[in-house]
């Protein structure tokens, strides 16, 4: 068992280094997948700390490297890296894709997200590695290697949806940055930042998806003992599609000014729904005393309690009664 995790490790670093060494070094590479990062304004250092690569459109171009190099086909299909068709006959799993190696905390290449260069109907946007021996996609955040020394030093961690969210963050100096990577959050996520910090702030995409998932993520945050905001986007934006609109300075600028308290999110967020139906303003406060009996310190739950008495006008005994 040791020895296999290992060499999917070595495998995996292999692929890595072939996508890097295909965007970098071809001439399909540079014009198709650099030309690609380019646009999306990826400069040479971001595309380095991420090991950002190309998978040229072919059917076996890592499959053929590889065997070249003496390396165990079943061991490509293990790492996910290839696939067999009935008949065994076998091929590439990334084809036409820029490459974003997805790292464990330490650093090691433990699976790949790709994605296609013009999004169509026909064709999943990202395509992502399958779960293997070394590769649980609940147990990841994306970029958490990058982020963590960043994350222990701001004593928070920005919690957003998408690979480009990441880098496009990093690339603006907000490095104490990861990615659930389009899953809802789980626990091991979480305990996975807790490790690193007590402070969560949600920045999903400005979308009714985004929010939706910011909702259900505070949550689970909340129930780990970790404290939660929440920032907001427009909609239609998300915070890489944002940053490169308005820049770095104006960037940190919105997220001083429009980050939440899980309670004045949530809050917010429902009563903008309920509108003026009473009914469902008092639906709201059930839903916001739900979020706060999750907190498991005593102390904490106290004071939110008493935060949401006074934002809502509710006396605070009653909350607290509601909440049992
Ligand atoms: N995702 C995925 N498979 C898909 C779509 C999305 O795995 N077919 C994951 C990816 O990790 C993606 C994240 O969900 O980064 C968020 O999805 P989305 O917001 O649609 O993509 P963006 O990250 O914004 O990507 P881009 O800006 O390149 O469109
Ligand atoms: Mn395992
Ligand atoms: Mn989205
Ligand atoms: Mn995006
Ligand atoms: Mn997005």
């Amino acid at each position: 068992r040791q020895n296999e995790r290992e060499s999917l490790f070595i495998i995996l670093n292999f692929a890595k280094t072939f996508y890097q060494e295909t965007l970098t070094r071809t001439e399909e590479g540079q014009s198709i997948g650099l030309s690609y990062f380019r646009e999306r304004g990826f400069t040479n250092p971001t595309i380095e700390a991420f090991d950002l690569g190309y998978s040229v459109d072919q059917w076996s171009a890592l499959l053929d490297e590889a065997q070249r190099k003496g390396y165990n086909t079943a061991l490509l299909e293990k790492a996910g890296l290839v696939l067999a068709k009935e008949g065994g006959k076998v091929y590439d799993r990334f084809r036409g894709r820029v490459i974003f190696p997805i790292h464990n905390v330490a650093g090691r290449v433990i699976a790949f997200g790709a994605r296609i260069l013009k999004t169509d109907k026909s064709q999943p946007k990202y395509i992502n590695s399958p779960e293997t021996e070394v590769y649980h996609k609940s147990q990841v955040l994306y970029g958490i290697y990058q982020a963590k020394q960043t994350i222990r030093q701001e004593d928070v961690c920005y919690l957003t949806e998408g690979y480009t969210d990441v880098l496009s963050l990093y690339q603006a100096g907000i490095k104490n940055v990861v990615a659930s990577s389009g899953t809802s959050l789980t626990i091991e996520q979480i305990r996975l930042i807790s490790r690193f910090t007590q402070n969560v702030t949600i920045l999903y995409d400005g979308d009714a998806a985004g929010i939706k998932a910011a909702l259900r993520g505070l949550d689970m945050v909340l129930e780990e003992g970790l404290n939660v905001s929440v920032a907001n986007f427009p909609d239609g934006d998300d915070p890489d599609s944002y940053v490169r609109k308005v820049g770095a300075e104006a960037f940190r600028d919105h997220l001083r000014r429009n980050t939440l308290d899980f309670i004045t999110f949530k809050t917010d967020t429902l009563l903008r729904d309920a509108g003026d139906n009473p009914f469902k303003r008092a639906e709201v406060i059930a839903e916001v005393v739900g979020s706060i009996v999750r907190i498991p310190d005593p102390i904490k739950r106290q004071v939110f309690f008493r935060t949401t008495s006074q934002q809502l006008q509710v006396d605070e005994q009653t909350l607290i009664s509601e909440g049992n």
